[in-house]
């Protein structure tokens, strides 16, 4: 872990928990987390839950994250939401791009381009994430499908203007399964992930940028995810919703 990246803890709630059950394990989750926890912390609960959650976390040390955006600041877009509306209520970054996203509501590497630009002209902290799948992994198509993504992602983007960038590496085939990547599996894309930014964008950009992993991640394989040099943090999706699960992931120990 390098010094200049401070490690993010992401949790993606999905389509889960009314806005009752939202408060109940926010302000659970921020029982357990001390004020000065050295990570970054973010919860990103459904959309029908932001505000109230917004009031708890109010002076606490957990931001608040959407799961999703439109690109569009306004419109005739019948159930979208834009960045800045995610800001009103209370928002500091976005996930963008989660596999599911790809995979049920056919967003494309074009979109994800320009919803990363929306993010960012309203000051929202973008995660966006990549990953291949089962198959594509198996015919040894995982760098080059993560190229592919992060390409078009940000594509016509400056470096100086992704500084708040955050990626997340989320193999499709770890998500939900209880299969987590190995350490090794993990890093090894993560690297070229870094390599890929340096690349194409800059080696500052490349030094700064938090790579998380996603995919299985629980209290008892966080740390040895953490103790790998490019895994800057994690994005938990089943594991986050429950409050005392997510804190021991958040308070992880190397
Ligand atoms: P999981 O989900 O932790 O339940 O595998 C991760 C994600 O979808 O972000």
């Amino acid at each position: 872990m390098m010094d200049e990246r401070r490690p993010l803890i992401a949790g993606n709630w999905k389509m889960y928990k009314t806005v009752a059950e939202a408060l109940a394990t926010t302000q659970k989750l921020i029982e357990q987390i001390p004020v000065t926890v050295t990570v970054d912390v973010m919860i990103a609960p459904p959309y029908t839950a932001l505000a109230s959650v917004a009031g708890i976390l109010v002076n606490s040390p957990v931001a608040l994250g959407a799961q999703n955006l439109h690109w569009e600041k306004e419109g005739a877009f019948t159930g979208e939401i834009s960045a800045s509306m995610l800001v009103s209520a209370g928002c500091r970054y976005v996930i963008i791009g989660h596999s599911e996203r790809r995979q049920f509501f056919q967003e494309t590497d074009g979109n994800v381009n320009r919803k990363l630009v929306a993010a960012l002209n309203a000051g929202l902290i973008p995660v966006v994430c990549v990953g291949e799948s089962e198959t594509q992994r198996e015919a040894g198509q995982t760098f080059e499908v993560i190229e592919q993504q992060i390409t078009v992602a940000l594509q016509d983007l400056e470096a100086s203007s992704l500084s708040p960038l955050v990626i997340a590496y989320e193999p499709v085939w770890a998500i939900g399964t209880g299969k987590t990547a190995t350490p090794e599996q993990a890093q090894e894309v993560h690297a070229r992930l870094r390599e890929l930014i340096a690349q194409k964008k800059s080696k500052t950009l490349a030094k700064q940028t938090r790579i998380l992993y996603g995919g299985s991640v629980k209290p008892d394989n966080i740390a040895e995810l953490m103790r790998k040099p490019d895994v800057d943090g994690a994005l938990v999706g089943g594991a986050s919703l429950d409050a005392a699960m997510f804190a021991r992931i958040v308070n992880y120990t190397l």
